[in-house]
Protein backbone atom coordinates (compact mmCIF):
# COMPACT_ATOMS: atom_id res chain seq x y z
CA UNK A 1 0.00 0.00 0.00
CA UNK A 2 1.36 3.22 -0.84
CA UNK A 3 0.86 6.52 1.28
CA UNK A 4 -0.50 9.72 -0.21
CA UNK A 5 -1.06 13.17 1.17
CA UNK A 6 -2.94 16.12 -0.75
CA UNK A 7 -2.57 19.88 0.00
CA UNK A 8 -5.11 21.65 -1.26
CA UNK A 9 -6.31 25.25 -0.53
CA UNK A 10 -10.15 25.84 -1.70
CA UNK A 11 -12.97 23.37 -2.13
CA UNK A 12 -11.57 20.65 -2.67
CA UNK A 13 -13.67 18.79 -5.33
CA UNK A 14 -10.26 17.18 -6.59
CA UNK A 15 -8.96 16.04 -3.47
CA UNK A 16 -12.45 14.29 -3.12
CA UNK A 17 -12.27 12.65 -6.63
CA UNK A 18 -8.76 11.24 -4.85
CA UNK A 19 -9.82 10.02 -2.09
CA UNK A 20 -13.05 8.26 -3.24
CA UNK A 21 -11.38 6.51 -5.84
CA UNK A 22 -8.46 5.47 -4.04
CA UNK A 23 -11.59 4.53 -1.22
CA UNK A 24 -12.76 2.26 -4.51
CA UNK A 25 -9.54 0.43 -5.25
CA UNK A 26 -9.50 -2.32 -2.41
CA UNK A 27 -7.89 -5.72 -1.25
CA UNK A 28 -10.48 -7.67 0.59
CA UNK A 29 -11.65 -5.11 3.26
CA UNK A 30 -8.47 -2.70 2.98
CA UNK A 31 -8.24 0.27 0.12
CA UNK A 32 -5.12 -0.90 -1.71
CA UNK A 33 -3.40 3.05 -1.29
CA UNK A 34 -4.73 5.20 1.12
CA UNK A 35 -5.13 9.09 1.13
CA UNK A 36 -3.38 9.62 4.86
CA UNK A 37 -3.12 13.35 5.23
CA UNK A 38 -4.81 16.44 3.30
CA UNK A 39 -2.63 19.58 4.22
CA UNK A 40 -4.60 23.02 3.31
CA UNK A 41 -3.03 26.47 3.73
CA UNK A 42 -6.37 28.19 4.17
CA UNK A 43 -7.88 27.90 7.67
CA UNK A 44 -11.57 27.95 7.19
CA UNK A 45 -11.07 26.24 3.57
CA UNK A 46 -14.32 24.20 2.72
CA UNK A 47 -11.89 21.19 1.61
CA UNK A 48 -11.27 20.49 5.61
CA UNK A 49 -15.13 19.43 5.93
CA UNK A 50 -14.61 17.24 3.31
CA UNK A 51 -11.45 15.29 4.80
CA UNK A 52 -13.63 15.22 8.01
CA UNK A 53 -16.69 13.73 5.77
CA UNK A 54 -14.08 11.73 4.45
CA UNK A 55 -12.31 10.69 7.15
CA UNK A 56 -9.27 11.99 6.26
CA UNK A 57 -7.05 13.38 8.70
CA UNK A 58 -6.08 17.20 8.42
CA UNK A 59 -3.51 19.79 9.03
CA UNK A 60 -3.65 23.43 8.73
CA UNK A 61 -0.66 24.98 7.54
CA UNK A 62 -0.13 28.79 8.89
CA UNK A 63 1.64 30.95 6.98
CA UNK A 64 1.77 33.99 9.10
CA UNK A 65 4.07 35.51 10.30
CA UNK A 66 6.67 32.58 9.39
CA UNK A 67 9.31 32.42 6.37
CA UNK A 68 8.24 29.92 3.59
CA UNK A 69 11.27 27.98 4.67
CA UNK A 70 10.87 27.72 8.16
CA UNK A 71 6.98 26.83 6.86
CA UNK A 72 7.97 24.45 4.25
CA UNK A 73 10.44 22.58 6.46
CA UNK A 74 7.62 21.92 9.08
CA UNK A 75 5.58 20.46 6.43
CA UNK A 76 8.39 17.98 4.95
CA UNK A 77 8.98 16.90 8.65
CA UNK A 78 4.72 16.27 8.97
CA UNK A 79 4.93 14.49 5.47
CA UNK A 80 8.14 12.30 6.71
CA UNK A 81 6.39 11.63 10.06
CA UNK A 82 3.47 9.97 8.23
CA UNK A 83 5.78 8.09 5.84
CA UNK A 84 3.99 9.80 3.01
CA UNK A 85 5.01 8.70 -0.58
CA UNK A 86 3.37 11.31 -2.89
CA UNK A 87 1.75 14.58 -2.70
CA UNK A 88 -0.33 15.81 -4.49
CA UNK A 89 -1.39 19.58 -5.51
CA UNK A 90 -5.06 19.85 -5.80
CA UNK A 91 -6.19 23.17 -5.83
CA UNK A 92 -3.10 24.79 -3.66
CA UNK A 93 -2.67 27.85 -4.46
CA UNK A 94 0.65 28.89 -3.19
CA UNK A 95 4.14 28.51 -4.80
CA UNK A 96 6.51 26.10 -2.75
CA UNK A 97 9.92 26.79 -2.79
CA UNK A 98 13.57 25.07 -4.07
CA UNK A 99 13.64 23.62 -0.60
CA UNK A 100 10.44 21.93 -1.02
CA UNK A 101 10.15 21.03 -4.39
CA UNK A 102 14.20 19.67 -4.03
CA UNK A 103 13.01 17.08 -1.43
CA UNK A 104 9.83 15.99 -3.32
CA UNK A 105 10.65 16.54 -6.77
CA UNK A 106 10.23 13.48 -7.88
CA UNK A 107 7.38 12.69 -5.30
CA UNK A 108 5.17 15.95 -6.25
CA UNK A 109 2.31 16.92 -8.58
CA UNK A 110 -0.17 19.04 -9.71
CA UNK A 111 -3.50 19.38 -11.51
CA UNK A 112 -4.36 22.59 -13.67
CA UNK A 113 -7.33 23.73 -15.67
CA UNK A 114 -5.76 23.98 -18.84
CA UNK A 115 -3.80 22.42 -21.61
CA UNK A 116 -0.16 23.30 -20.19
CA UNK A 117 2.08 25.49 -20.71
CA UNK A 118 -0.85 27.36 -22.22
CA UNK A 119 -2.63 29.18 -19.63
CA UNK A 120 -0.10 28.81 -16.02
CA UNK A 121 -1.32 30.72 -12.93
CA UNK A 122 -4.83 31.33 -11.11
CA UNK A 123 -8.22 31.68 -13.18
CA UNK A 124 -6.86 29.72 -15.95
CA UNK A 125 -10.39 28.76 -17.49
CA UNK A 126 -11.97 32.55 -17.16
CA UNK A 127 -8.92 33.76 -19.22
CA UNK A 128 -8.95 31.00 -21.50
CA UNK A 129 -12.68 31.87 -22.27
CA UNK A 130 -12.07 35.80 -22.22
CA UNK A 131 -9.70 35.35 -24.84
CA UNK A 132 -12.16 33.03 -27.41
CA UNK A 133 -9.64 30.13 -26.55
CA UNK A 134 -11.77 26.87 -28.71
CA UNK A 135 -10.04 24.21 -27.00
CA UNK A 136 -10.13 23.27 -23.30
CA UNK A 137 -8.72 20.60 -21.13
CA UNK A 138 -6.47 19.74 -17.89
CA UNK A 139 -3.18 18.74 -17.21
CA UNK A 140 -1.39 16.58 -14.50
CA UNK A 141 2.51 17.44 -14.14
CA UNK A 142 5.48 17.01 -12.13
CA UNK A 143 5.95 20.22 -9.72
CA UNK A 144 8.92 22.01 -10.15
CA UNK A 145 9.63 25.84 -9.29
CA UNK A 146 7.94 27.76 -11.67
CA UNK A 147 4.50 28.50 -11.69
CA UNK A 148 2.49 25.39 -12.99
CA UNK A 149 5.66 23.83 -14.79
CA UNK A 150 7.55 20.96 -14.45
CA UNK A 151 7.41 17.75 -16.69
CA UNK A 152 3.67 16.75 -18.40
CA UNK A 153 2.35 13.54 -17.28
CA UNK A 154 -0.82 13.40 -18.73
CA UNK A 155 -3.76 15.74 -20.22
CA UNK A 156 -7.20 15.42 -21.55
CA UNK A 157 -8.82 18.13 -24.02
CA UNK A 158 -12.39 18.69 -25.35
CA UNK A 159 -13.62 20.63 -28.16
CA UNK A 160 -15.76 24.31 -26.45
CA UNK A 161 -19.47 23.66 -27.85
CA UNK A 162 -20.95 26.58 -30.03
CA UNK A 163 -22.60 29.17 -27.08
CA UNK A 164 -21.10 27.24 -24.10
CA UNK A 165 -21.15 29.65 -21.11
CA UNK A 166 -18.12 30.03 -18.88
CA UNK A 167 -19.82 28.11 -15.96
CA UNK A 168 -20.96 25.38 -18.41
CA UNK A 169 -17.47 24.89 -19.32
CA UNK A 170 -15.61 25.13 -16.08
CA UNK A 171 -17.66 22.65 -15.17
CA UNK A 172 -16.53 20.26 -17.99
CA UNK A 173 -13.49 21.13 -17.17
CA UNK A 174 -13.71 20.06 -13.56
CA UNK A 175 -15.21 16.66 -14.27
CA UNK A 176 -12.63 15.69 -16.60
CA UNK A 177 -9.96 16.71 -13.85
CA UNK A 178 -11.83 14.57 -11.80
CA UNK A 179 -11.20 11.43 -14.35
CA UNK A 180 -7.78 12.32 -14.79
CA UNK A 181 -6.37 13.20 -11.81
CA UNK A 182 -7.09 9.89 -10.17
CA UNK A 183 -6.01 8.09 -12.73
CA UNK A 184 -2.60 9.71 -12.89
CA UNK A 185 -2.16 9.76 -8.94
CA UNK A 186 -3.19 5.91 -8.62
CA UNK A 187 -0.66 4.60 -11.72
CA UNK A 188 1.88 6.88 -9.83
CA UNK A 189 1.29 5.10 -6.25
CA UNK A 190 0.94 1.78 -8.17
CA UNK A 191 4.95 2.10 -9.37
CA UNK A 192 5.96 3.18 -6.27
CA UNK A 193 4.76 0.32 -4.49
CA UNK A 194 5.68 -1.91 -7.33
CA UNK A 195 9.32 -0.50 -6.75
CA UNK A 196 9.29 -1.20 -3.01
CA UNK A 197 8.10 2.43 -1.91
C1 LIG B 1 -8.89 23.06 -9.89
O1 LIG B 1 -9.51 23.40 -11.08
C2 LIG B 1 -7.38 22.97 -10.09
O2 LIG B 1 -7.00 22.48 -11.34
C3 LIG B 1 -6.99 24.41 -9.94
O3 LIG B 1 -7.75 24.86 -8.84
C4 LIG B 1 -9.01 24.17 -8.86
C5 LIG B 1 -9.27 23.64 -7.47
O4 LIG B 1 -10.57 23.12 -7.36
N1 LIG B 1 -5.59 24.56 -9.75
C6 LIG B 1 -4.88 25.55 -10.27
O5 LIG B 1 -5.36 26.46 -10.90
C7 LIG B 1 -3.38 25.45 -10.00
N2 LIG B 1 -2.70 26.48 -10.68
P1 LIG B 1 -10.93 22.14 -6.18
O6 LIG B 1 -10.49 22.85 -4.90
O7 LIG B 1 -12.42 21.99 -6.25
O8 LIG B 1 -10.19 20.85 -6.39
Amino acid sequence: MARLAVLASGAGSNFQALVETLKAQRDGDMPHHQCVLLVHDRKDALVADRARRLGVPSVWLGYQGRSRDEVEAGLDGLLRAASVDLVALAGFMRMLGPFFVGAWRARLVNIHPSILPAWPGSHAIERAFASGEEIFGASAHFVDEGMDSGPLIAHDEFRKKSGESLEELEARVHALEHRLYPRVVLDLLDAIETAGR
